[in-house]
């Protein structure tokens, strides 16, 4: 009896210092040799014009509906308007059906856009590779990109979260790691250029070399489009006052699909997963519209459809760096009970330029007589996850509080990219790869358990219908 009940002793002992050993956050003292941050220069070859008359340059494709049945194809011609239409089938050279789109043009101080060509295409197939063609003549140019399965709660699908990307050797090396990656659709937190670090006509000619930049992935692959401070480019010194002028005319979002009245803030569903984008640079205190959109998606999620409930967002909201400190906290005071409600499972966000991971942590419960405000470990909020480390001309942002503060599960001042792979309903493997030297390392990973059907309650309802099945099918033997 004595022996059990001190291997009793011992074994809590052990599983408590086990746990408080798993839960001390770490700073990793990694500091990775880099490349200047200073922007490709222009006659690089990743910046390369296609070759031909009118060629398409700059594609890029997005999903185009709620569900994924359909894509938008964007892409830019600059000697002549040329057609807006998209040929597509799916098998390599026959493409039998085709969808027409819009052109458009716009100036940002003297430049002058290239024509921007945006095309829906609709009532695609789930799970198929489809071929496409866009241009006409000699240089015209080919592409493929593959549907996503049917929305159903188990299907596996592979996300990457790249964010504050720019176009320096660095934001290179992160785009051609995570090309390595395997994953199916990037899932972008926030401020794809920084044409605005440029005066004058050189901000539109920096959209330009960044939309040549990114189409090696951009092409293939949709990438959900959230917004940063970089999209907003107000520059009144040269008249300009009319924000996200750029971004606006030359990417797209499924915005209507989810009855969001903005393209900056809307919501698709892929897979397994429904992702919620929002706009840290939109008004979102009650009343606006985009709370008032909020407040009714959340409303519209499914989680036995759609088991995985992601969060978009640019500036985080738990951020123990000393870049951007405290910035999130106007957007945290208003949704992040919500999130804790709707039981989000992580929320990406970029703007800080290096790398956090948060432990499931709430801050919610604000006394304004007291004063009486901090965070406490809470197993139904969200895991935040800052990944604004794509690499980009203003470089790392190594300076973290200290010391870390107890929400902080991990941290480091390097460049990389993350990866979402959704096995089930229940389970998710997450890693974030820094880009060490021109070797792609995964650093920090663990399994994201899903909040939703992670609870016991629903855990016990999925084992009953698991042994359901078992009986029925071995009643059907
Ligand atoms: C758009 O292109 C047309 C034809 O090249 C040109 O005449 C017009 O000025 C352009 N509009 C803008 C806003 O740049
Ligand atoms: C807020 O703090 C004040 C002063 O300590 C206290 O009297 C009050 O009950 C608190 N309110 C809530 C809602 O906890
Ligand atoms: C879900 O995926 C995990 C990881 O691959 C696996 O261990 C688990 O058994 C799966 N659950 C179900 C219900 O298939
Ligand atoms: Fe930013």
């Amino acid at each position: 009896m004595r022996v059990v009940l001190l291997y009793l002793v011992l074994a809590s002992f052990v599983l408590l210092s086990s746990i408080k050993d798993g839960s001390a956050g770490i700073t990793s003292s990694f500091i990775r040799s880099e490349f200047p941050s200073t922007d490709i220069p222009l006659d690089h070859e990743v910046f390369a014009v296609p070759k031909g008359y009118n060629a398409p340059q700059q594609v890029h494709i997005t999903q185009g509906d709620y569900d994924g049945k359909a894509v938008i194809v964007s892409w830019v011609t600059t000697d002549e308007p040329g057609p807006s239409k998209v040929q597509f089938g799916t098998s390599e050279n026959k493409f039998q059906t085709s969808a027409e789109g819009t052109v458009s043009n716009y100036t940002f101080y003297k430049y002058k856009s290239g024509y921007v060509h945006h095309c829906l295409i609709e009532g695609l197939e789930y799970k198929t590779k489809y071929y496409y063609r866009i241009g006409s003549g000699d240089a015209s140019r080919e592409f493929w990109f593959e549907t996503p399965p049917k929305v159903e709660p188990d299907v596996p699908y592979k996300f990457g979260i790249i964010g504050d990307l720019g176009q320096t050797f660095n934001s290179l090396s992160t785009l051609e790691h995570y090309l390595q990656s395997g994953a199916q659709t990037v899932l972008f937190v926030g401020d794809l250029s920084y044409a605005d670090r440029y005066k004058y006509n050189d901000v539109g000619l920096r959209w330009d070399t960044w939309g040549r930049f990114a189409e090696r992935s951009t092409a293939y692959q949709p990438w959900i489009w959230s917004v940063g401070n970089h999209e907003v480019d107000y520059m009144p010194y040269m008249g300009e006052v009319t924000p996200f002028k750029n971004f606006l005319n030359r990417y797209t979002t499924p915005y209507l699909a989810s009855q969001s009245s903005s393209p900056l803030w809307y919501a698709i569903r892929r897979a397994s997963a429904h992702i919620i984008v929002l706009s840290s640079y939109s008004p979102f205190v009650k009343y606006t519209p985009q709370y008032t959109w909020l407040k009714e998606e959340l409303t519209r999620v499914d989680r036995e459809k759609t088991p995985w409930l992601i969060v978009l967002m640019h500036v985080p909201l738990y951020n123990s760096n000393e870049a951007h400190y405290m910035e999130g906290e106007s957007m945290r005071s208003v949704f992040e009970s919500w999130f804790i409600h709707y039981e989000v499972d992580v929320i990406f966000a970029g703007h800080v330029h290096a790398y956090e991971r948060s432990y499931r942590f709430s801050n919610t419960d604000y006394n304004i007589t007291s004063g009486h405000r901090f965070p406490i470990a809470d197993k139904s909020a969200p895991v935040y996850i800052t990944v604004g480390d794509g690499g980009n001309q203003e470089g790392l942002a190594s300076r973290f509080t200290d010391p870390q503060p107890e929400y902080s599960a991990f941290r480091e001042a390097s460049y990389g990219h993350s990866t979402l792979e959704i096995k089930n309903r229940t389970h998710a493997i997450y890693h974030w790869n820094r880009n060490d030297d021109g070797k792609k390392v995964p650093i920090d990973s663990f399994i994201l358990y899903n909040q939703y059907w992670g609870s016991n309650r629903r855990r016990r309802k999925l084992k009953k219908n698991f042994l359901m099945t078992l009986v029925d099918e071995a009643v059907s033997m």
